[in-house]
């Protein structure tokens, strides 16, 4: 077995996206921050909405891009703080809607376009670039930033094992 820091998965359509983004939400603790890296189209959306489910939001369904609105909010067992940065080409407007609070303030945070930000995340985060391998192909690479996200990776790695690129 790879002992790599890097999680490897692949998707072979949206619905599988959003169940590799529901593993995600259901072992996502308070305060965790991920990043979302990939072009327009990756499936970073996709991706949020699965997590939402596996989070319990009701009604993940309606989890939409917050392109124009930079963050919207929905309830669950968490509070989960969608924010999409792709209008952003630094990290001051981030920090102007107060990122580095809402980070802390007990929820699970996920950045869109988080590249567009470097440097506003905090130090401890997950970091997942999506890369686009055919028409409904989809790669995920999931990076542990930080002590307790690299701690987790093992356990990441197990949730994750339907989706290894490695089997
Ligand atoms: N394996 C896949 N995972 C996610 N989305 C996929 C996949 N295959 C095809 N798609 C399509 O790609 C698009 C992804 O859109 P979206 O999640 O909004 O991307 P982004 O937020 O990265 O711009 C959707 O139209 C979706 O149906
Ligand atoms: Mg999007």
């Amino acid at each position: 077995m790879t002992c790599s820091a890097r999680i490897e998965c692949q998707t072979a359509g949206p619905e599988q996206t959003m169940s590799l983004g529901a593993a995600l939400g259901d072992m996502a603790a308070p305060n965790d921050v991920f990043g979302l890296t990939g072009t327009l189209g990756a499936g970073k959306t996709c991706l949020v909405k699965g997590m939402a489910r596996g989070l319990g939001v009701a009604d993940s369904r309606r989890v939409i891009s917050p392109t124009f609105v930079l963050l919207r909010r929905y309830e669950g067992c968490l509070t989960l703080y969608h924010f999409d940065a792709y209008r952003l080409d630094d990290a001051e407007a981030m920090e102007d809607i107060g990122c580095a609070e809402l980070f802390e303030a007990g929820g699970v945070s996920v950045v869109e376009w988080a590249d567009h930000v470097d440097g506003c995340l905090p130090p401890e985060h997950f970091r997942v670039s999506i890369r686009v391998t055919g028409s409904s192909r989809r790669d995920f690479a999931i990076e542990g930033v930080g002590d307790g996200p690299s701690d987790r990776m093992e356990e990441l790695r197990h949730r994750l094992a339907p989706w290894s690129a490695d089997s």
